[in-house]
């Protein structure tokens, strides 16, 4: 009952188009995208609603360690335009760094793990770097209307990255997921684990809804889970701050109309980062422990540079929150935080 099967191009790459009679055999089939709505809270702002997608362009792994990013870009490039990109496999490995910010209108349903090589010397030269923060990332995830759920995995093999730390204090460390110039979506139903730096990096985003994200970093040896990028190493003061740094859930920066909801951090360090020049930003519903919760980060860092960050709602977060509610107030880089 299979409607057509084109562009089997690649090894490890089907695609469908048209619907398959349901037990008809002719593809697995598929989660519904869950409904994610902004509750109880909204930023007021429009929702743009993803129209069903078209055709789905399942991603075979091809087992056995070996790198399946170029098959997952394929099928990102194949299933443009109205597709669902199908990660339905209990493993995959990314070794390349993957640029999707092509993507217009494209589900990503992500079931299984989805796992980073260790290849550290790889990754320092190719990951996408950013002059703010030095961000560094994996992967990047931009476009139109872009939603990616399915009760999976991402995991960041960050054990080696902090490991690495102890004798490189300066190793640029990629983030976990990375969301730049991406207008309308979602991110839900998602586990993330031992990211080496930072969960979430949204830059230049809009209208985008982060739900039901259960994120956590977890050391399995003495090397905290918890390097910051400093080069601070043996006094006292030095070491209590390199343990409290840069594990951030989410670090929003130059972004309109976001909401963060229903989710689970364990992290050692912000639970939310507002950076410049974020607007509209709704919190609710977050558990956060270990971390030092909301907090309105490096304003005012750049010469020069006018931050700001307006609009903020943050409700019923929970945890070891010391810095949490900022209720509806506009913060310039010259308000007092
Ligand atoms: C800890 O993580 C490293 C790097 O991923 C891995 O090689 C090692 O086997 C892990 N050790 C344990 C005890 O899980
Ligand atoms: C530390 O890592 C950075 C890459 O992030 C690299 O440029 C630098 O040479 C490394 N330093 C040492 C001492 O290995
Ligand atoms: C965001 O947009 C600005 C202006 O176009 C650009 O300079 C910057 O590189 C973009 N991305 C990030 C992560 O800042
Ligand atoms: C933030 O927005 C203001 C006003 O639009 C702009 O002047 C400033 O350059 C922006 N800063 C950053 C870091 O994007």
């Amino acid at each position: 009952m299979r409607e057509s099967v084109m562009n089997v191009a690649l090894l490890g790459l089907s695609t469908f188009t048209g619907l398959c009679a349901a037990a008809s055999g002719c593809a697995p089939s598929l989660p519904p995208r869950p409904t994610v709505v902004p509750f109880p809270y909204n930023h007021g702002k429009h929702h743009a609603i993803s129209p069903p997608r078209t055709k789905t362009c399942y991603v075979h792994a091809f087992g056995n360690g070996q790198d399946d990013s170029q098959t997952i870009f394929s099928a990102a490039k194949a299933c443009n335009n109205g597709g669902t990109v199908a990660l339905l496999d209990p493993e995959y490995i990314i070794g390349q760094a993957l640029d999707l910010t092509f993507l217009q209108s494209v589900d990503f349903i992500i079931q299984g793990e989805i796992r980073f090589t260790e290849d550290i010397n790889y990754w320092v030269q190719a990951s996408f770097k950013y002059a703010y923060q030095g961000a560094s990332l994996f992967w990047q995830f931009g476009g139109v209307d872009v939603n990616v759920y399915g009760g999976g995995v991402i995991n960041g093999n960050g054990q080696v990255w902090w490991d690495r730390m102890v004798t490189n204090t300066t190793l640029q460390r990629p983030i976990l997921v990375g969301v730049i110039g991406l207008q309308g979506g979602m991110f839900s139903d998602l586990s993330l684990s031992n990211p080496p730096n930072w969960f979430h990096f949204v830059a230049n985003s809009s209208d985008l809804i982060f739900d039901k994200m259960t994120m956590t970093a977890l050391s399995n040896d003495s090397n905290a889970a918890k390097n910051s990028g400093e080069s601070k190493r043996n006094s006292h003061m030095e070491e209590k701050s390199r343990l409290t740094d840069l594990e951030d859930g989410w670090d929003l920066y130059r972004s309109d109309a976001i909401v963060i909801q229903n989710s689970y951090i364990s992290n050692d360090d912000d639970c939310v980062s507002f950076k410049p020049n974020s607007t509209n930003v709704v919190v609710q519903n977050l558990r956060c422990t270990g971390s030092h919760g909301i907090s309105v980060g490096s304003l005012g860092q750049y010469l020069g540079e006018t931050d700001i960050a307006g609009k903020f709602t943050s409700l019923t977060a929970r945890g070891e929150n010391k810095r949490l509610m900022i209720q509806k107030r506009i913060f310039t880089s010259t308000t007092p935080l």
